[in-house]
């Protein structure tokens, strides 16, 4: 079975093409690298000792996509903007990059024929909790344009379902994915000031930042800093196969991938500190625009439905983040 990844050099595309080829599918990695390197494929070939295809491609460009998906039986789609700062700031060009090229991706499958996606969503688009954990039942409203262009995907693709019950749609709510490979060859990253918290944690400790600056601690949570359900890229990666299983029988389902644990942003920081041995500055700032104090997984839905529950714990997110960042202290480009 051949496997499309759009955006398949990312942090979660590559960690995902490593279980892909490792589990033996033939995997076609489409991606523009405007937030990502070759470099991370390289280290995925390198990893699994297998070899995967890459076509340098902007998902908006439907010729090439439509020639690219020949020979392919399902796509998992990565590709997107995904900072929920950045896009308060470029609306339209979240807009742009995930609704309008997700519509050009959903255009160019159908003219191929092509109809199991995996869509990789976010628990973004719960928006503030009204109960806790968030089931995939909670209603669904977000707080910025990211999250809402989550949303509207989501909506394209029940729409596209309810119009030819054909397609075969699973729709993944990440949580908080951190972590790398235990090779230390591929993980997280991010180009410029990371915007989420495990990534500047770790270039703190490996001294490319100064502090860890704490976005509030005046939250109704146990020690006041937020509350996040933190998930090991790898276990998330699994997530992937399992729901590429279910893909063998005609849906649209949503569902949460999560641990069901909730993390504060000081536990956090205490766990890195005993994964990297040292201890780890960090000053209390005001909290950050948008930010939500808690929220956390019911993952009860992914057992049941896909027979998949996260293995790896907030230490071992932590070791195997610390192995890539000492082995790679400034990422991918030397
Ligand atoms: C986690 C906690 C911050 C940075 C976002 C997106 C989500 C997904 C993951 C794309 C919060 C605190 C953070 C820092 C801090 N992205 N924090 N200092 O905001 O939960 O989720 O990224 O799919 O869709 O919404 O993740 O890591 O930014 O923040 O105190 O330097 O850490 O306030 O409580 P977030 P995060």
């Amino acid at each position: 079975m051949t496997v499309l990844v759009t955006g398949g050099a990312g942090y979660i595309g590559s960690h995902t093409c490593v279980e892909l080829l490792n589990a033996g599918f033939d995997v076609v990695v489409y991606d523009n690298f405007s937030n990502s390197t070759p470099e991370s494929l390289k280290r995925v070939m390198q990893i699994t000792s297998k070899k995967l295809s890459t076509v340098c491609g902007d998902v908006r460009d439907k010729a090439l996509l439509e020639k690219t998906l020949e020979g392919c039986d399902a796509v998992i789609h990565f590709a997107g903007s995904k900072a929920v700062g950045e896009s308060v700031e470029k609306p339209l060009e979240y807009y742009e990059n995930n609704v309008y090229a997700t519509l050009c991706l959903l255009q160019s499958m159908r003219r191929m024929n092509i109809k199991k996606l995996i869509f990789s969503s976010s628990a973004t688009v719960y928006g503030n909790p009204e109960f806790l954990p968030f089931t995939e039942a909670h209603p669904l409203r977000t707080t910025n344009p990211y999250g809402q262009t989550k949303l509207v995907i989501e909506e394209m693709l029940r729409n596209l379902h309810v119009s030819d019950p054909t397609w075969s749609i699973a729709i993944l709510r990440y949580f908080n994915p951190v972590g790398a490979h235990e090779s230390g060859l591929i993980g997280e990253n991010p180009q410029g000031i990371p915007n989420n918290l495990m990534p500047y944690i770790a270039q703190v400790a490996i001294g490319r930042r100064q502090c860890v600056n704490v976005f509030g601690n005046d939250y109704p949570t146990k020690d006041g800093t937020g509350v996040r359900d933190y998930l090991h890229v790898v276990d998330l990666a699994s997530g992937h196969l399992k729901a590429l299983a279910f893909l063998d029988r005609p849906q649209c389902t949503a569902v949460n991938l999560g641990t069901g644990k909730g993390y504060s942003v000081l536990d956090v920081i205490h766990a890195f500190s005993k994964a990297c041995g040292k201890e780890i500055p960090y000053a209390i700032l005001p909290r950050r625009a948008g930010d939500i104090a808690e929220f956390y997984s019911d993952p009860s839905f992914a057992k049941e439905l896909l027979g998949w529950a996260a293995k790896y714990d907030l230490d071992k997110m932590c070791e195997d983040m610390w192995r890539f960042q000492c082995q790679n202290p400034k990422g991918y480009e030397e």
